[in-house]
């Protein structure tokens, strides 16, 4: 099939993995499973996202509403997080992705926070992806948190000031705080408290597709629906932008 995708998008993609356990319930197994099935999913589309254009990829693993689950279930996850850092950091060496998480980590299981901290090690040099897995992330929280450190001096002066110094602690040294483009699978169409301020001008893009049944496909037809719409940020087309309204100081 011909490719409609431009030469060097240098893309934000933001997924929420939304199904696994609907996916393995239907299948009459355990949840777990269909969190195993999709990790396999997560390697197909870290596989696929540099050749469509994307350089920065943040995965939504765990969300901090996910520890109101039973706790084999999350258990289950906190370990195939742990297997999946471990085995997984080699290949994203040798495949140029720089691996780091975001969200809190004081209430990970200390063996995960030392594969964290090993992953991330291993994977700083990686220039091609920006792979970024959101790990007991609440966007709400963090938005809370990178306001709260801004209260002391020095205290910005304007509010696009404050905005950009909210953009930077949040991204918090890694590439893109704006997310181009949202995907969430599994039918639902919200956002469930991922990426709140970065998502301000995403482009949302909602499959019925369960999580582990997604492939490098699916993610090409959302980016080829993504670079059909027309993002015009709040302006209109052809006009040229004033800075502020006539007769205003
Ligand atoms: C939501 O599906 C998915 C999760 C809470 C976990 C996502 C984790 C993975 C895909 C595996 C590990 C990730 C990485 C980055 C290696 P759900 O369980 O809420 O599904 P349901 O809505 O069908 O119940």
């Amino acid at each position: 099939m011909q490719s409609t995708l431009p030469d060097d998008p240098e893309l934000h993609v933001a997924i929420i993995m939304d199904g696994n356990g609907r996916w393995a319930t239907r299948r009459g197994l355990p949840r777990t499973a269909g969190h195993r099935a999709g990790v396999a999913a997560v390697r197909r589309v870290v596989e696929s996202a540099p050749s469509l254009g994307v350089t920065t990829l943040t995965l939504f693993a765990f969300s901090s509403d996910n520890w109101k689950r039973p706790a084999e279930e999350v258990e289950g996850l906190m370990w195939l997080l742990r297997a999946y850092l471990r085995t997984e950091a080699r290949r994203l060496v040798e495949s140029g992705a720089r691996l780091s998480v975001i969200g809190r980590r004081d209430r990970l299981p200390a063996r995960l926070r030392r594969e964290i901290h090993r992953a991330e090690q291993a994977t700083a040099g990686g220039r091609r992806l920006d792979q970024r897995v959101a790990l007991d992330n609440s966007s709400r929280e963090s938005i809370a948190r990178a306001a709260a450190g801004l209260v002391d001096p020095p205290s910005p002066s304007s509010p696009e000031q404050l905005s950009q110094l909210i953009s930077s602690a949040l991204s918090n040294g890694s590439s893109g705080a704006e997310v181009d483009l949202l995907i969430r699978t599994g039918g639902e169409q919200r956002l469930s408290d991922f990426l709140l301020w970065e998502c301000a001008y995403a482009e949302l893009w909602f499959t019925d597709r369960m999580w582990p049944d997604f492939d490098a496909d699916d993610l090409r037809v959302a980016i080829e629906e993504f670079h059909r719409r027309d993002r015009r940020f709040g302006a209109i087309g052809g006009a040229e932008p004033l800075t502020a309204l006539p007769g205003r100081a």
